[in-house]
């Protein structure tokens, strides 16, 4: 058989791992794997390199993606919907394996009913996609973003300050829930609850009543204040993202001036997504990309690789990206327990 390859979506780390898997099952298995450059701008354009064996060795620890990424949407043109179904006809391919999040997804989803062989493999960073208990990338994410959240304590100890991390998470507040676990956040907040300003400045002055002279505020780059929206502007990408960003500089300025305690705000924006990958994130990103092989090798299209428990598994596309999978209040309560 022939598979194609593309990463589409924001990098994150564990892509290189997924596309090793995928170049190492195939090879035994006595298949051609070709790499679509930039996401569906490759195939669009029909820019493509070789994947062998070669192509993959020393890329497992390596962040960001081999092949490249872009947010390009064919769907945006009828005319690149076509140009995909030729370069699948062109470089002769009998399936395609797209690594992508949401958007990604759900393009691969249109093209399976377009009559397209893909299958679809989830990645994003925020651990907001359906269908699946973890996104590789995730981890790596919650371990940057910790170690960083360490480093503000000694800071914020120091001066007796309140610090404000600001964490990526467009549309769900895992990585601002298990990075401010991990971190020992004093406030978690996420994009699943407005913030309530009048609620955060009163944890903040029960924890100075406490004795405890500097706090952490962990923020989601996607959480809203009750009253309005902050957005950095109002550009959209072309699946109709706004860019976030803000959050943090807003409710920095906003305690300081309600509670008189000096606050500074750091923003942990594209370092949570670059660089090496986890051994977490290594090891499902190999294990989903194995399995993508599978599922071409069983004509089982219109589906993507999950984690199930401790399984990879087969999901339709459709389950993916019919919905975002925000947090779980259970695990959001248990970062609740140690506000204040
Ligand atoms: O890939 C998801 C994500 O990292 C979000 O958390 C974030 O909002 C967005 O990508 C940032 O996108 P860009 O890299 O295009 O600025």
């Amino acid at each position: 058989m022939k598979i194609g390859v593309l990463t589409g979506g924001g990098d994150c780390p564990g892509l290189n791992p997924v596309i090793r898997g995928i170049v190492r099952k195939a090879t035994n298995d006595g298949h051609e794997v070709i790499g679509f450059l930039n996401g569906w701008k490759g195939i669009i354009e029909g820019t493509t390199t070789p994947l062998d064996l070669n192509a993959v060795c020393g890329i497992l620890p390596k962040g960001g993606t081999i092949l490249g990424t872009s947010r390009t949407n064919p769907y945006k043109k009828p005319e690149d919907v076509n140009k995909v179904k030729e370069s699948f006809k062109k470089f002769k391919l009998d399936a395609l394996i797209a690594i992508g999040g949401e958007d990604t997804l759900g393009v691969a989803n249109k093209l399976v009913k377009d009559g397209l062989n893909v299958v679809g493999v989830p990645k994003t960073i925020d651990n907001d996609l359906n269908a699946t208990d973890y996104t590789f990338g995730f981890d790596t994410a919650i371990n940057i973003a910790m170690e960083c959240i360490d480093r503000l304590h000694t800071t914020a100890a120091s001066h007796h300050r309140i610090l404000v991390a600001e964490v990526m998470g467009r549309h769900a507040g895992w990585i601002a829930t298990y990075a401010g676990i991990a971190g020992g956040a004093d406030v978690v907040l996420i994009p699943e609850l407005p913030i309530d300003l009048d609620d955060v400045c009163a944890i903040l002055k029960k924890r100075k009543a406490r004795g405890r002279d500097f706090s952490i505020v962990v923020v989601a780059e996607g959480a809203q204040l009750k009253q309005s929206d902050i957005l950095q502007d109002q550009s959209l990408d072309e699946f109709g993202h706004v860019k976030l960003g803000g959050i943090g500089d807003f409710l920095a300025k906003e305690i300081e001036k309600r509670t008189g305690f000096e606050t500074r705000v750091s923003v942990f924006g594209h370092i949570q997504r670059g660089g090496s990958p986890t051994a977490a994130d290594r090891i499902l990103g190999t294990r989903f990309g194995i399995k993508a092989v599978e599922l071409v090798e069983k004509k089982q299209f219109g589906h993507m690789v999950s984690l199930s428990g401790t399984k990879i598994v087969a999901v339709p596309l459709s389950s993916a990206v019919e919905k975002l999978r925000t947090v779980d209040m259970e695990i959001y309560d248990v970062a609740k327990e140690f506000f204040g």
